[in-house]
């Protein structure tokens, strides 16, 4: 029998450019690998470069490029290793195709709405897109469909990184694929941040 604490799964971060799917991601990864995980982060911005090289920003093309990490997610998950996609990924059928193939599949919406990220806009991709600079763009010019039934939902237009990172982490314990640290507290340390990033947000802190 295989022991849970070496039980493989997917993360899967979708949501629009900007939205916090790198930034949640890293942050989930760091903490797995501080409780001994093997962890392999793919980053859509980075998979362009190599794994999908080449594939353009059309339905065809961003489906093959999805289709693409799912396969490498379902290998290493199905080896002990936690592995987490980052990507876009905005159409739901193809997201679906990934949970099917790889069954532990936990599903985190990295969500914002559209004016809070041309707002920010820290790649400077929404004003080119904006411009007509950049055609197809996902929000702008191009579809995105939000997940149906997502496990996790970070608003990250009200949440901070930290908070995100420590909903995704309490999910997993939830639905059993890490353990839980209870601290002295009782309360795990994701449940304690969580509380303390709420309450700074709220300006108690
Ligand atoms: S996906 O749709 O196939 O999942 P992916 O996450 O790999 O997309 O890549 C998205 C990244 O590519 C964006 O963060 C942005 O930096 C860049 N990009 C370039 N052109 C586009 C476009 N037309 N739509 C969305 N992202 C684009």
């Amino acid at each position: 029998m295989e022991k849970m604490s070496e039980k493989g799964f997917t993360i899967w971060f979708t949501g629009l450019s900007g939205a916090g799917k790198t930034t949640i991601s890293k942050m989930v990864s760091e903490k797995l690998r501080e409780r001994g995980r093997k962890v392999e982060l793919l980053d859509g911005d980075i998979v362009r470069r190599n794994l999908s090289k080449g594939l353009g920003f059309s339905k065809e093309d961003r489906d093959i490029n999805i289709r693409r990490i799912g396969f490498v997610c379902h290998l290493l998950s199905k080896n002990g290793v936690v592995a987490i996609a980052a990507a876009i990924s905005p159409y739901e059928s193809v997201r679906q195709e990934n949970r099917k193939l790889i069954s532990d599949y936990v599903e985190v919406h990295a969500r914002c709405p559209i004016d809070v990220l041309k707002e920010r806009d820290a790649k400077g991709l929404y004003k080119k897109a904006l411009a007509g600079e950049i055609q197809n763009f996902t929000g702008v010019s191009d579809p995105y469909e939000s997940p149906e039934n997502p496990d996790v939902v970070c608003d990250s237009d009200k949440e901070s990184p930290e908070e995100s990172a420590a909903k995704v982490i309490i999910k997993l314990e939830e639905l059993g694929y890490i353990e839980s640290e209870k601290t002295a507290s009782g309360y795990t340390k994701e449940e304690e941040e969580k509380v303390n990033e709420r309450l700074k947000a709220l300006g108690y802190l």
